[in-house]
């Protein structure tokens, strides 16, 4: 990962900590890794470990702990693992600092746990594509023959929508701005090809069982006190049968 993205993550997390609040996307657990593991459970082995890739604060890290075995959360940001570490914690779940980049750290992971089961929410959209290609290069290695990917992730629309409260006449909502000023949301960044989640699972190699549209509950309020809802996009993947 370019230092640069490493650390505006952990510049946001530190941020995150000390405010003593909850990052725009920490959605409460049952309006996300829940509803994916309902979706999941028919075609996966539970008694795989699954590895939360790119985990955060460990908020829906922790409720996967419910239904598998064992589960790792990986993350770049140590800020983020701190609040992960110290919020969610359970004995089945371990935090770990790796950058999914770093080819040797996964592959590392891979020879250690063996096939595995992947979940990974809210991260591939903010890769290059030739970063994307490498992250997912290696989700197909650790999710081996019988591993399979969970993933949810924001498209073009969901971009669409944050800048329109970015650019909204009135002050942009707390939690938005703060995404802004570390990752310069700006029109540029978002005028980018229309990665549609699917579409990149496929052309990276994956067979996709299932997908669909999905919502992100913010856990920034609007002006009538109801959570903000992103559109998204969830697919279940894993690798062609040979
Ligand atoms: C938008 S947050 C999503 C966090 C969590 N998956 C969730 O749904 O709440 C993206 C996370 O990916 C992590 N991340 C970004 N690039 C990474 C990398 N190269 N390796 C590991 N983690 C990374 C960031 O530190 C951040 O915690």
């Amino acid at each position: 990962m370019t230092t640069e993205l490493r650390q505006s993550w952990e510049a946001y997390w530190g941020e995150v900590a000390q405010a003593g609040e909850t990052a725009l996307f920490d959605s409460p657990s049952a309006t996300a890794a829940a509803v994916h593991l309902r979706r999941c459970m028919p075609h996966v082995d539970p008694a795989l470990p699954i590895i939360d890739l790119g985990c955060g604060s460990g908020r829906q890290t922790v409720r996967l702990a419910e239904s598998f075995t064992r589960v790792i959360g990986v993350d770049i940001a140590e800020p983020a693992l701190a609040i992960a570490r110290r919020d969610n914690a359970a004995a089945n779940v371990e935090y770990r600092q790796v950058d999914l980049l770093e080819d040797a750290a996964v592959a590392a992971l891979a020879t250690e746990l063996g096939e595995v089961n992947v979940y990974v929410r809210s991260v591939l959209h903010q890769l290059s594509s030739d970063q994307q290609q490498r992250v997912l290069r290696g989700v197909a290695v650790l999710l081996g023959h019988r591993g399979v990917l969970i993933v949810h992730e924001l498209t073009t629309l969901t971009r669409w929508v944050i800048r329109s409260f970015i650019e909204s006449e009135e002050a942009a909502p707390v939690k938005f701005a703060r995404l802004q000023r570390h990752f310069g949301m700006s029109a540029a960044t978002l005028q980018d090809e229309d990665r549609q989640l699917d579409v990149l699972l496929t052309r990276h190699g994956l067979h996709v069982i299932e997908s669909g549209d999905d919502t992100l509950q913010t856990t920034q309020l609007d002006a009538d006190g109801a959570p903000i809802e992103l559109p998204t996009a969830w697919a279940l993947a894993r690798n062609p049968l040979s």
